[in-house]
């Protein structure tokens, strides 16, 4: 009996020893209610008096044993699960993660929303009008009347007769004048549509900022001083402005504005291509047929009116020399700015 109890312990380490030992079988194949060892101590009452105690003593040292081995076989299969796991869902802190792109504002809209800035700063509030317009207010009312040549210079995306996508901001100016009175200080910023064909400098769609000012007793020399501060405010304290007479049928007189390049001071540079001037604008008085038009008396009021092109600045303030990338929303591109 001895020797049958040893081989079942030596069976049962030599088991429990296998790398894939299923130890609940192991448990029941010899504790349990009918394992091997069970059933020998079954037989035990065969046994002699002297040697009963003996083989109990024996029975139970290796059902100890047994048990211990299932134990640390159950610790070790435990632990080798763990360990497993930890190495399956191992986190490398170190690799690149999956990381939130923010977005950015575009540089149009910086430029714009400093425009404003500066403008409102100097007492002007803001106005909006339709980007689908009326002929009327776009070219009419601006005292460009049908079949005026300066109609080919603003060629648009007609959707009636009647009606268009505006050429420029200027007819934000006669709706204002309509329906308020003077004193009006307003900027209207937004889009303007061109039939243009797409290249460096030419876009279908541009951007931009209207003004105007009409009380009694303004002038040309209000026109130059706001400009000038907007000017320095815009691009820095040493900015010198130059007026060159011009034609706008909505002004008169009428000027473009030039400023001295803020890259060479005046000098001469790749900037402003030499010339020392940048052509920052359109302006002028507004011309008495148009406050007429839009119901202001031109003989006890009078006003001037600006308007620039947003692409224009953006493009001068940070050298970009292709007005395409501004559109193309390549992240890239836009996240310099
Ligand atoms: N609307 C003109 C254009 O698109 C720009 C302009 C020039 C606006 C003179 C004005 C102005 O208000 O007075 O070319």
């Amino acid at each position: 009996m001895k020797e049958l109890l040893k081989s079942i312990k030596e069976k049962a380490m030599q088991q429990l020893a296998a790398e894939d030992a299923n130890i609940e079988e192991i448990r029941i194949k010899y504790l349990g209610k009918k394992g091997e060892l069970t059933s020998v101590l079954r037989g035990m009452g065969q046994l002699s008096a002297e040697e009963r105690p003996k083989i109990g003593q024996l029975a139970n040292e290796i059902r100890e044993s047994i048990e211990k081995a299932i134990e640390g076989k159950s610790i070790q299969i435990k632990q080798r699960t763990l360990d497993k796991a930890l190495k399956n869902e191992k986190i490398d802190v170190t690799m690149p993660s999956n990381m939130q792109t923010i977005g950015h504002i575009h540089p149009l809209t910086v430029v714009q929303r400093e425009l404003e800035e500066i403008f409102i700063g100097m007492g002007f509030s803001i106005a909006e009008g339709p980007e689908v317009e009326y002929d009327y207010y776009n070219f009419q009312a601006l005292n460009i009347p049908e079949n005026h040549p300066a109609r080919d210079t603003q060629d648009t995306f007609y959707i009636t007769d009647k009606i268009l996508l505006r050429s420029q901001t200027s007819p934000v100016q006669a709706r204002t004048m309509e329906k308020q009175k003077p004193p009006i200080r307003i900027i209207s910023p937004g889009r303007v549509y061109r039939s243009d064909a797409v290249d460096a400098t030419h876009s279908p769609l541009f951007h931009q900022l209207e003004g105007l000012v009409v009380d009694k007793g303004i002038t040309m020399g209000d026109l130059k001083g706001m400009l000038e501060l907007f000017a320095k405010n815009m691009f820095g304290e040493g900015t010198k402005m130059r007026f060159r007479p011009h034609h706008f049928p909505f002004t008169e007189p009428s000027a473009e504005v030039d400023v001295s390049c803020f890259v060479c001071g005046g000098k001469g540079c790749r900037l402003c291509k030499g010339e020392g001037w940048i052509e920052l604008l359109g302006a002028g008085m507004v011309h008495p047929n148009v406050l007429r038009i839009c119901g202001i008396d031109p003989e006890i009021y009078s006003g001037f009116a600006f308007g620039l092109g947003i692409e224009r600045i953006v493009m001068t303030k940070y050298g970009i020399d292709d007005m395409r990338l501004l559109y193309e929303n390549d992240v890239r591109f836009l996240s310099q700015f």
